[in-house]
């Protein structure tokens, strides 16, 4: 599996399987356990899937040590701020029998990130993290996170897809040493984009799935991905795609199917003045 450098160091798989909208208990722990069977060796959770300790049964019942699978998981709002990130944590790797996440984001720009991203710092320190990151977070919120503390983000993981490129932001994390990493690349199946006329010829040309040149093209502009599948057929489709090269013509034609807005009307990096959406992100509750 080819891996990522990130700024600590650590190396990252460039593949990894995410489990949101998978259900809770049996659902998730048969998926992952099929993910790992089949060779994913990273995990995407978040305690907003409610889902992280199936996610740890499973890697447990599949008998591969956790230093061999990449684990990453996500902080909610009403974990942020500097002691209830920390008692969060501590929370969390008691009730999944985790010793550590080996990356830890900050689900969302809101509320005390501040304070949230301190603790994320001292956990860090104290080696229940091995990396820390943010998700849906901009260039500036990043910045100014940035000016007020002492560890970089090492991830950003942002909604990427062919009808949402987000070029600049992509480039700008890139070069400050942030790997980028794509949430719904698929955009969730919207937009008939698995019968888009551009991606189908490609993936004709190429005799490869339009799943698997999505994955390719974000794989050759250096992003992360961690597409989620219920079936093992996608699951091992999604993990065949390191050997796809388009050339710079295919790039091109991809590049021109940007729709330069979320597909998504929850994705806060472009609902941040929409007082309503901002209000039932931060008045959910993921855990008692
Ligand atoms: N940080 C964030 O805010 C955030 C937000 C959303 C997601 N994420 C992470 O990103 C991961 C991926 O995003 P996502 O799950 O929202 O969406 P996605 O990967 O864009 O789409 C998943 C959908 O595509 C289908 N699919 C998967 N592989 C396929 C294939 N080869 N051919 C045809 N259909 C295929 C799946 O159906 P089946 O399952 O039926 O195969 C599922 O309905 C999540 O699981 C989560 O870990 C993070």
């Amino acid at each position: 599996m080819e891996t990522i450098k990130l700024a600590n160091g650590l190396e990252m798989p460039k593949i990894g399987f995410g489990v949101y909208r998978i259900k809770p208990g049996e659902d998730t722990k048969q998926a992952v356990l099929a993910a790992l069977k089949n060779g994913y060796r990273a995990i995407d959770t978040a305690a907003a899937y409610m889902n992280e300790g199936d996610v740890a049964s499973a890697i447990k019942e599949s008998g591969i040590p956790h230093d061999q699978i990449f684990v990453t998981s996500k902080l909610w709002l009403q974990d942020y701020g500097e002691e209830a990130a920390q008692k969060e944590i501590d929370r969390v790797l008691k009730a999944t029998g985790l010793e550590y996440f080996d990356l830890y984001l900050l689900h969302q720009p809101l509320a005390d990130f501040h304070g949230a991203w301190r603790g994320l710092e001292q956990a860090y320190k104290d080696g229940k993290l091995k990396s820390i990151g943010v998700a849906n977070f901009t260039p500036g919120v990043i910045l100014d996170l940035m000016m007020n503390s002492e560890i970089a983000p090492m991830v950003d993981q942002i909604e990427l897809h062919p009808y949402y490129q987000q070029a600049d932001r992509v480039k700008w994390l890139q070069d400050h040493n942030i790997v980028v990493e794509s949430w719904g690349p698929f955009v969730n199946g919207q937009g008939n984009i698995f019968t888009n006329p551009v991606l189908t010829k490609i993936a004709e040309d190429h005799s490869k799935t339009v799943a698997q040149i999505i994955l390719a093209w974000l794989l050759q502009r250096n992003i992360v991905i961690i597409p989620k599948s219920a079936h093992e057929q996608r699951m091992q489709q999604n993990l065949a795609v390191a050997d796809i090269h388009l050339s710079d013509a295919e790039m091109k034609s991809i590049a021109s199917l940007d729709q330069q807005h979320s597909a998504f009307d929850w994705n806060i990096m472009d609902n941040f003045d929409n007082p309503a959406m901002i209000k039932v992100l931060n008045d959910a509750k993921v855990h008692d």
